[in-house]
């Protein structure tokens, strides 16, 4: 199964809107395997954020995502990475489509409320970064095979 990492980056949390976020994810099918609300060191925003390095915006992304607690978890079902980016819409809140979170809810592509896997390969190695295995949970959704094919 499909696994993806999402974070409520501190804006989310601080908005409350870690309920909402969640709420979203669950309706739309995909199951919860990891969770955990956290502070975000140094250390561990560099290492995920790596790509953008050199890029005008990283040293803010950098105190955003260090700035105050995340919700860190991981969402498994098909497609879940594809799936849960259409949840959250475009990056720009702007350009996001009515209905997603960062179009319901955020402005500013620096408050965009939430990160998601932008790959399967990516799930998989945030997926590590972030979580010890001993962290996931393996389960059966009494709903799975209502909405798994
Ligand atoms: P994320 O990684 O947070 O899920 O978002 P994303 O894939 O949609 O966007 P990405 O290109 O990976 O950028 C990571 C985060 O950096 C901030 N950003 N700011 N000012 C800017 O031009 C700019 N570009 C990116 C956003 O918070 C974005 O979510
Ligand atoms: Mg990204």
């Amino acid at each position: 199964m499909e696994q993806t990492l999402v974070l409520i980056k501190p804006d989310g949390v601080q908005r409350g809107l870690i309920g909402e976020i969640i709420s979203r994810l669950e309706r739309r099918g995909l199951r919860l395997v990891a969770a955990k609300f956290m502070n975000v060191g140094q250390e561990l925003a560099k290492t995920h954020y790596a790509i953008h390095k050199g890029q005008d915006f990283y040293e803010d992304l950098i105190l955003y995502i260090t700035s105050s607690p995340v919700m860190a978890m991981i969402w498994e079902g098909p497609n879940a990475v594809a799936a849960v980016r259409q949840t959250m819409g475009l990056t720009r809140p702007t350009e996001a489509a009515p209905g997603s979170i960062r179009h319901d809810f955020a402005l500013e592509i620096g408050r965009n409320l939430t990160h998601a896997s932008d790959a399967p390969q990516t799930g998989v190695k945030e997926v590590s970064l972030w979580f010890k295995p001993d962290e996931l949970v393996s389960w059966e959704r009494a709903t799975d095979k209502w909405i798994f094919e």
